[in-house]
This record gives structure tokens, sequence and C-alpha cells, in this order.
């Protein structure tokens, strides 16, 4: 393994949201903050920094992860996606975002790019989702402006037009 000196960067490579991106990154650093600062990716938010807001989630490789959690050099080479690449196109919501546009479901927007991350991870992978499971993947998100009850119908409505059964509204 590559020995490296206190402070000594090295050069790290991802796909993020589609394109392949390239920085450089001292063996501590956060993923969170690699990509707010070396990426310029500031739409992934940083609350608590010891894996408990979920402010910070973004997927990795499919998975979802904690960024506060990762050091930037173990998402070398893998696929990392954020909030700036749930949007279809510029200029059009998700589904899942312009439900939660429609229900309020925000207000300082602080939680909101990890909770939707994490919820378009259940979406996608559980089209089914009940409330009882969108409830689960809110238990590792904290909001403290929406009482989450806005989450939890803009996720129900965004599950039922992605599976068919109502129109865009
Ligand atoms: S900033 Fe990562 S979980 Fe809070
Ligand atoms: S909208 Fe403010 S913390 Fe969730």
């Amino acid at each position: 393994m590559q020995r490296l000196k206190a402070g000594e960067a090295v050069s790290v490579r991802m796909n993020l949201n589609g394109h392949e991106v390239e920085g450089r990154a001292e063996p501590r650093l956060l993923l969170s903050d690699f990509l707010r600062h070396e990426l310029g990716a500031t739409g992934t938010h940083v609350g608590c920094e010891h894996g408990v807001c979920g402010a910070c989630t973004v997927r990795i490789d499919g998975q979802m992860a904690r960024a506060c959690l990762t050091l930037a050099m173990q998402a070398d080479g893998c696929r990392v996606e954020t909030v700036e690449g749930l949007a279809p196109e510029p200029g059009r919501l998700s589904v899942l975002q312009d439900a939660m546009r429609r229900h309020f479901a925000l207000q300082c927007g602080y939680c909101t790019p990890g909770i939707l991350m994490s919820l378009d991870t259940l979406l996608g992978d559980e089209p089914d989702a009940d409330e009882a499971r969108i409830l689960d993947v809110l238990g590792g998100h904290l909001c403290r402006c929406t009482g989450y009850r806005p989450i939890v119908d803009a996720a129900l409505e965004a599950a039922a037009i992605l599976r068919g059964e109502t129109g865009d509204v």
C-alpha cells in the first residue's frame, strides 16, 4: 500500500452524477468535504458530522451512505450520486422533488438533500413502499422544521405517481 506523508494529497476520481471528475484529497478528508470544497457540489449538506442527522446522505454505487462517515479516498473509482443529480434535466424536477414542493415538505431545506436521496433510493428499490417503510427511512433523518407529515405525504404521492396510479398533478 502506498505510504503518504502527513498532509500529502492524492488524486481521487469518481463518477459524480454521470460525469467523470477528479480532485485532490488528503487521506483524512471526508467525502462530504471533498464534494463540497474540492468539487463544488454544495448540494450535499453537513450537519452533525457524525452520522446522526442524515443531511449528508448520498448514494455510492447505488447504496445510501453518509458522506460524513466516508473518506473521499473510499469513494475513489465509485459512482457517486448527490441531490444535484436527481432532476431529470435542467429546469425540471423529479417526481419526488415535485411532490415535496407541492406538499410544502421543506422549510429551511437544510435536511432536504439527504431526505431526497434516501427517499429516492427507497422508491427506486421498493416501488410499493408504504407509510411504515417511509417512516423507517425518515428515522435516519433529522428535520427541525416540518414535523415530517408533509414529507411522508409527498413520498406517498410520489410513489403512487411512479407506480402509474395517479397522474402527475
Ligand atoms: S452530517 Fe452526516 S449524518 Fe449528519
Ligand atoms: S426543512 Fe428545516 S431542517 Fe428540515
